[in-house]
């Protein structure tokens, strides 16, 4: 797969070190890697699990994506706008009952063009199914079947082009992220030769197994997937969560409380605990996901202040 067969999206990467009296007290650094496009669906790992995608689709000769979420993914949102912006069409099989035109990321599909099916929770279930993917490619031929999550042997290689380890002082120790689908962790898994740790975010005993399907037979050592974080389950998250997301906020790191929230809660949760021996050097992958807080709010899960504050558009 060439990338140069898609004019890429320009992309601001930045590095940000975390302080905090505990990192001191454990000898520890930390850094979070941002990845933003003008997009801001598409920051994070969004643009980076969805570029190869693009290149198949032209190979392909497809006229659009064909993908899977919930009624207020990330995932969806960004394949979109990536569908917008690329030319292509898009059409999502969403998780849910009835179709909300106010859910704000619904909303957004559709201003971009996505047309949208309806599945119930069981119906849902069948999205990894190969007789029903057949099934679907069959009325759909034009279009490409992107996975949920766009976690594909494409989009892993996607997010293994960035280089997380480097930070700006010197090779981190360990690179870390939030996990859901898979796809994320196991292209860092597969481009990086120091220790990596997966946060999973989602209560899924087969996310193991679907991320080791998408790993390289070299690369099979060195990571570990922590499932003590997920709490109540996928998208369920307590005051705990929020609170660490307004305190990240006061430094100019803005997290919603899903995905990178959680996540790097659970590493300071670690952190607490000494799991990190001291020099270590930690990287933390900020995937994006900012657009899921307009859903949050909207649903009445956040305050109007935190959807302001997590957002950074807060005055003051
Ligand atoms: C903001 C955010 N972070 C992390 C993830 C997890 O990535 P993956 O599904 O590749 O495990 C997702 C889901 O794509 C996400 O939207």
């Amino acid at each position: 797969m060439q990338s140069a067969e898609v004019t890429a999206l320009p992309v601001i990467a930045s590095w940000q070190q975390i302080h905090q009296p505990m990192l001191l007290r454990h000898q520890l650094e930390l850094w979070v890697y941002q990845l933003n496009t003008a997009i801001p669906q598409l920051s994070g790992n969004k643009w980076l699990k969805l570029k190869y995608h693009i290149v198949q689709a032209q190979q392909l000769q497809k006229a659009g994506f064909l993908t899977f979420g919930g009624a207020f993914s990330n995932h969806l949102a960004a394949v979109a706008a990536m569908c917008h912006h690329y030319g292509l069409k898009s059409l999502a099989y969403v998780r849910a009952d009835q179709l909300d035109k106010h859910n704000p990321t619904l909303a957004f599909c559709l201003q971009h063009g996505m047309q949208i099916q309806l599945l119930n929770r069981e119906q849902y279930r069948l999205r990894n199914d190969a007789d029903f993917l057949q099934q679907l490619q069959q009325q759909h031929q034009h279009f490409l079947i992107v996975p949920e999550g766009g976690s594909s042997a494409a989009g892993a290689s996607g997010v293994a082009e960035l280089e997380l380890a480097l930070t700006p002082n010197g090779t981190a120790s360990h690179v870390i992220c939030a996990a859901a689908s898979g796809g994320t962790l196991a292209g860092i898994i597969n481009s990086t030769g120091c220790k990596v740790l997966g946060i999973a975010v989602v209560k899924d005993p087969s996310l193991p197994a679907r991320i080791n399907q998408l790993l390289h037979s070299s690369a099979k050592q060195h990571w570990s997937l922590n499932t003590d974080f997920c709490g109540a389950g996928y998208a369920r998250f307590d005051d705990s969560t929020i609170q660490f997301c307004r305190d990240m906020a006061q430094q100019q790191l803005y997290l919603e409380p899903i995905y990178t929230g959680k996540a790097l809660a659970g590493v300071f949760t670690l952190i607490e605990q000494g799991y990190f021996s001291p020099g270590s050097r930690l990287s933390f992958f900020h995937t994006g996901g900012l657009q899921g807080l307009a859903g949050l709010h909207y649903r009445k899960l956040i305050t109007t202040a935190d959807f302001a504050l997590l957002s950074g558009s807060a005055a003051g």
